[in-house]
């Protein structure tokens, strides 16, 4: 009694690129005093590698955590399970979890959550979100999409989960990558009612991104 009960975020990785995107939401996450159950699947082992020169490993997970984020701030509140685990506590719905924040999401991904497949944890996970009628927020990354996946994804909306393109919106003034994937990050993190402080939000004033420095990092020459 008297000690608060644990109930985190899961945050699903996926194989797609953009793994900035999730180390954002992360971030961002336990900086907000949320607690974080990771699953990173076997492919976003190689987008991990690929993007960050960092091989993620089940045994080792919190120092490879730790190198990803650039900060082991918050870590205590991590969590993480292996993604061939499927006795993990999120697998069952009677774990405590908030919801689920899959970012990056391949079209794989949305393939086997939309079926139900459940092919590995991180898709389990996501099927057992949707069946207790919890947050799920899917952050597709590809381009361009086929007609199979457009469907998966209408499926995904059917069935009530937030389908959340990694698409940068540029309103907001962001002159750099990591203003651009923080934008994403804090989207994600606002289609689940998480404060944060990721981006600059829209206040009805056109120009006010230009005025920042313009998007592609130009400064505007004095009256221009
Ligand atoms: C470097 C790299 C980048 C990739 N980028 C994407 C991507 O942006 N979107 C996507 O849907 N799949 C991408 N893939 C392919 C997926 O990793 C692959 O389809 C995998 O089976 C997905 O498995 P998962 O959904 O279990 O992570 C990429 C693969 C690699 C190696």
């Amino acid at each position: 009694m008297g000690t608060a009960k644990r109930q985190p975020w899961v945050v699903g990785v996926s194989g797609a690129s953009g793994t900035p995107y999730a180390a954002s939401v992360i971030r961002a996450l336990l900086a907000a005093g949320e607690a974080v159950d990771l699953i990173v699947s076997r492919a976003a082992r190689l987008t991990i590698l690929d993007e960050t020169g960092i091989s993620f490993r089940d045994a080792h997970w919190r120092t490879d955590l730790a190198a990803w984020l650039g900060t082991d701030e918050g870590l205590d509140d991590v969590r993480y399970w292996p993604a061939g685990d499927f006795a993990a506590g999120p697998s069952s719905g009677s774990y405590p979890a908030k919801g689920m924040l899959v970012v990056p999401a391949t079209t794989g991904a949305v393939a086997g959550i939309a079926l139900g497949l459940s092919k590995d944890l991180l898709q389990r996970v996501a099927s057992v979100t949707l069946k207790e009628r919890r947050p799920l927020v899917v952050c597709v990354r590809e381009t361009p999409l086929n007609g199979v996946t457009l469907k998966h994804l209408v499926e995904l909306d059917a069935q009530g989960a937030i389908v959340l393109p990694a698409s940068p919106g540029f309103y907001a003034g962001g002159s750099t990558v990591r203003e651009l994937v923080d934008f994403v990050a804090g989207r994600v993190l606002d289609a689940v009612g998480v404060p944060h402080s990721l981006y600059l939000r829209w206040e009805g004033e056109l120009g006010a991104a230009a005025r920042k420095g313009g998007s592609d990092g130009a400064v505007p020459a004095e009256g221009e």
